[in-house]
């Protein structure tokens, strides 16, 4: 088992990474001394696989365990759900010595997550991503929130989990578009720290589609160890916490144009690939290495969907990006492997022109 500290100040916590770990979770609860009165939220998908495991977890611990069950899906990220749980909790007695555990993918985990940062000021949370793109992103580093008036996140607070258990037996079950979805996270780490681990991607990235354990498990631990550096560094998203926005901005205005019948990882791809040549277009990147970065993003095969999308609407959606300032869009954009620009201003014409080579050059 492999071991990641986010080393925060004031709420450091370990992140644990290999095969069928989820079976030592009771002890790592003792170990960290974490309260006995837990609550599990799993989504209805993640509760059909899985539940009989978790329970096995638990069974003679001795610890009050509660089960909430999610529909799966983005609709769950809302106030609705929000408010169940907050009665679920008070109706079973749940008081401010509680734990509770997330198990699943983004929307559980960053629903719950609220929940958990919010319910009596704060109680203890554990989180267990069941999807790669959780593993690799969402379920390090404190972000949580709901969907408000249909924008994502727009409501929501930074609460650090105390755990996060990293069982890549749960990958084993994901379908197709979830795991490309994984994928477009590690593909952006691909440019965020050296040389070394992009060409590793380069090599590799496809075998996760074959369910090859070893490449899954460096990919993640490489991963979650570049996410844990920079969140220890930026818990707040001042500064250098920005780099993990690369190719988000577009992915944004994608997922909103296209209605999110796209993943979200999925559109992180396509915005890697525009980030890229708006990138070249700009002067920051020599236009040399752009084939060369552009080799990693475009291994992957995309939804034709990718074809469909109307320059102009993508553009409209990301001027209304949360992460504008004074209604400017800004850019994460790669000067090289390991070295971002942030905060960079681009033309409307510069924008829509890297949106269009995207729809021409992506894999179908
Ligand atoms: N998903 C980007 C971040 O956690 O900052």
């Amino acid at each position: 088992m492999k071991k990641i500290n986010v080393s925060l100040k004031e709420d450091p916590y370990s992140i644990l990474i290999g095969s069928s770990i989820i079976s030592g979770l009771n002890d790592e609860i003792n170990k960290l001394k974490l309260y006995e009165n837990i609550l599990i939220v799993m989504d209805g998908n993640v509760a059909k696989y899985h539940s009989a495991k978790i329970k096995e977890v638990f069974k003679n611990s001795g610890k009050k365990i509660k089960y909430y069950n999610l529909k799966p899906g983005e609709t769950s990220k809302s106030y609705k759900e929000l408010n169940n749980i907050y009665s679920f909790l008070l109706e079973n007695g749940y008081g401010r010595d509680t734990l509770l555990i997330a198990i699943g993918g983004g929307v559980t985990g960053d629903l719950a997550g609220y929940a958990a940062a919010t319910y009596m000021r704060g109680i203890q949370l554990i989180h267990i991503p069941t999807t790669l793109l959780a593993a690799v992103d969402s379920a390090i580093g404190g972000k949580t929130g709901i969907n408000f008036q249909k924008k994502k996140n727009m409501v929501g607070a930074f609460y650090q989990p105390r755990l996060v258990v990293i069982d890549t037996v749960f990958f084993k079950t994901l379908q197709r578009k979830e795991q490309t979805s994984g994928i477009g996270e590690i593909i952006k780490y691909g440019y965020l720290a050296d040389k070394t681990f992009f060409s590793y991607l380069n090599d590799n990235v496809t075998k996760i589609y074959d369910g090859n354990e070893k490449v899954i498990e460096e990919v993640i631990i490489k991963s979650a160890g570049i996410k844990a550096a920079v969140v220890s560094q930026d818990e707040k998203e001042t500064g250098i916490r920005k780099i993990l926005n690369l190719g988000h901005t577009f992915a944004h205005g994608l997922e909103t144009d296209l209605n999110f019948k796209v993943k979200h990882g999925e559109a992180v791809i396509a915005g890697v690939v525009a980030a890229l040549y708006l990138s070249a277009d700009l002067g920051l990147l020599n236009k040399d290495k752009l084939d060369d970065y552009l080799s990693l993003p475009l291994k992957i095969k995309m939804p034709r969907i990718f074809q469909k999308f109307n320059t102009k609407n993508v553009l409209q959606a990301m001027l209304h990006d949360k992460k504008n300032r004074n209604g400017k869009i800004k850019f994460v954009l790669p000067a090289e492997i390991g070295k971002m620009i942030l905060d960079v201003e681009a033309s409307k014409n510069a924008v829509i022109s890297s949106l269009q080579k995207v729809t021409e050059v992506l894999n179908y």
